[in-house]
């Protein structure tokens, strides 16, 4: 095992330890309205963060939880370390993760950088928004990001349990649960869909290979069983390496769910658990009550409903009862 995964393991036990510690209560604080986690933000790097220098190279992956990150983290470090013959680290580079020093860790790394944020985009540093770094935006429909989370929620110790899903689901829809409210967070960025250096994708494309070619990828794609070359091929030329070929197709075939899932067992323990669940589109179905899909489509179209980015979502094909 190389010093870094042993670093990234030793730092998962040091979380799941601390969380073991703390009651339920001091599992998560409040920082200018919205939840974190306690035993992986801390009100110090918040502050820290205001300084955050992005470079111009630096790619930024920017996320709502549970939509997908770790997937579209995995691809892009594929591209850039694949372009640049550098090897892929294995950490996800949460630029809100921990104590300042993480920052200063940052600072270390070599360009081109990939980070990753779930803050909502009035809370991203602005350097960011000052450079050319790209900005890849990845959001998932609400309902499988709601029953992903809740699982997240109760098998990561580092996030206070819920006995039940109903429980669950009053917290997701008022906002309260870590990195806050899923339609705040997308309708900041509704603004910024055609922003230069900003790419937003949605799991759902992905996972379908919708992507320019739409249908004919989609046709063809099943065809072969390989859904997500499209989606890596544009992802590639967004950041602005262009790969052939072969090397898109390896990186496809390496961020399969499946090889993802068995992969990360290896590396990531028990924290693997937690990443990969199902991995698939409509698992809310098992999950949502008739008046729980109700208050969900009523919100949805109260927020994004009128939007260019809730059309981008596609809700009533992937949302609708
Ligand atoms: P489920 O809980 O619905 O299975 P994040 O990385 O933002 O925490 O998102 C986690 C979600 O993405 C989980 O959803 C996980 O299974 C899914 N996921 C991870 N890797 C994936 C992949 N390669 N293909 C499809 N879904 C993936």
């Amino acid at each position: 095992m190389n010093e870094n995964r042993k670093l990234f393991l030793k730092n998962v036990d040091k979380i799941y330890d601390s969380a073991s510690k703390r009651s339920p209560g001091e599992l998560q604080f409040t920082y200018e309205g919205i939840l974190y986690p306690t035993t992986i933000c801390s009100l110090g790097n918040f502050q820290a963060l205001e300084g955050f220098e992005a470079i111009k190279d630096d790619v930024i992956l920017v996320t709502y939880p549970k939509s997908g990150t770790m997937w579209v983290y995995q691809i892009i470090q594929e591209i850039v370390y694949t372009a640049t013959n550098r090897s892929p680290s294995s950490d996800i580079s949460l630029i809100e993760l921990g104590a300042p020093d993480h920052l200063e860790c940052l600072k270390q790394q070599p360009s081109p950088r990939v980070l990753h944020t779930h803050l909502h985009y009035n809370n991203i540093p602005t350097s960011i928004f000052k450079t050319t770094a790209k900005k890849l935006v990845l959001f998932r429909n609400p309902k499988d990001t709601a029953v992903s989370y809740f699982h997240f929620y109760n098998s990561s110790p580092m996030f206070p349990t819920f006995s039940t899903w109903d429980e669950f689901f009053k917290h997701f829809m008022s906002g309260k649960v870590c990195w806050g409210s899923y339609f705040e967070s997308l309708l900041t960025w509704n603004k910024h869909l055609d922003d230069e250096d900003v790419m937003i994708i949605t799991y759902e494309d992905l996972k379908e290979g919708l992507f320019r070619w739409e249908l004919f990828l989609l046709v063809l794609n099943r065809w072969k069983g390989r859904n997500l070359v499209a989606g890596v091929k544009q992802i590639a030329e967004f950041l602005g390496f262009p790969l052939n070929q072969k090397q898109i197709q390896a990186i496809a075939d390496q961020s399969t769910f499946q090889n993802m899932k068995v992969n990360y067992q290896g590396t990531h323990s028990q924290f693997a658990q937690a990443l990969f669940r199902k991995g698939v589109i409509g698992d809310w179905r098992n999950y949502f009550s008739p008046a729980q899909n109700q208050e969900m489509d009523t919100k949805f179209k109260e927020y994004l409903g009128e939007t260019k980015l809730g059309a981008k979502l596609k809700y009533d094909t992937y949302c609708k009862a």
